[in-house]
């Protein structure tokens, strides 16, 4: 059920984003976090830039043609599979979200090629055994086949970092040699010590769900799998030549970015 009382992060992140889909809590939640780093919107939009330049990478040098996408939010702009299936018409895509509100706009994220396929899975990232045995997700993927597992801005709602490394490994573990996994999460290593203190306030407050990691903490979530250049960096600065330049301050995006190959 779509709960209006409570705050959702595909809901707020879809107001950053400049959408409609959200409601005066998401707002108000929102603007709070604004308030207290106002480039809020520069990190949801470079976040989805991350995203777009990953997915391709990966349908276009890396070869893959199948992708699990969970923490999927609301559809925008250059969602994964539309991302995929331009560079890779066949592409198959699995989305996986644990929000209703998700699933409510989930037509929008089932269009697809011909060649290609999409499904949509309503599940909870902590039950990664649950979400690789699902007869939906089976039967669009070959799971003996390389797949890229798309982890956008959701690990950070995971907060023991033990945790978020047994999920990745969960994931990867099901996947042959050569699949991927991308990763983006929230950091404080560029926060100065008021902005710190502020995020350390709200979250005391229990006014923010967000867990940022630190670069090694990053780098422990794909532990064992080969990092590819130019390493767990700002999502501003993943391979972002050919962005406009100059590319924001890390200090005002905030979310490491990282993309790995399981060897
Ligand atoms: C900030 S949005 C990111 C959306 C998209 N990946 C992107 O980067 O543009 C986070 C998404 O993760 C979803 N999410 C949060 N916790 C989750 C969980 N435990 N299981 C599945 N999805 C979750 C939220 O519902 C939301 O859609």
């Amino acid at each position: 059920m779509v709960d209006e009382t409570r705050v959702h992060s595909a809901r707020r992140y879809n107001y950053w984003l400049g959408g409609k889909d959200n409601f005066a809590v998401d707002r108000e939640s929102g603007d709070l976090i604004a308030a207290n780093f106002p480039t809020i919107r520069v990190t949801a939009v470079e976040n989805r830039g991350f995203l777009r330049r990953a997915v391709e990478f990966l349908a276009g040098e890396a070869g893959i043609r199948q992708f699990l996408d969970v923490g999927t939010g609301l559809p925008t702009a250059d969602n994964t599979h539309e991302v995929a299936q331009r560079l890779a018409p066949d592409s198959r895509i699995v989305y996986v979200d644990n929000d209703p509100m998700v699933l409510v706009h989930a037509r929008a994220l089932l269009t697809s090629t011909p060649e290609g396929r999409t499904a949509y899975l309503e599940a909870d990232l902590r039950e990664p055994g649950r979400i690789l045995a699902d007869d939906t997700l089976r039967d669009v993927l070959d799971l003996d086949q390389p797949v890229a597992v798309m982890l956008i801005a959701v690990l950070h709602f995971v907060r023991e970092t033990e945790v978020a490394v047994s999920i990745v490994r969960t994931l990867l573990d099901a996947l042959p040699s050569g699949s991927y996994v991308v990763i983006s999460n929230a950091t404080g290593d560029f926060a100065d010590p008021e902005t710190k203190a502020r995020f350390d306030a709200l979250m005391a407050a229990g006014k923010l769900d967000a867990f940022v990691r630190t670069a090694d903490e990053v780098r422990e979530l794909v532990d064992g799998l080969e990092i590819l250049e130019p390493g767990v960096v700002p999502v501003s600065d993943w391979r972002a030549d050919g962005e406009s330049q100059p590319r924001p301050k890390p200090s005002e995006v905030a979310v490491y970015g990282v993309v790995a190959r399981k060897p």
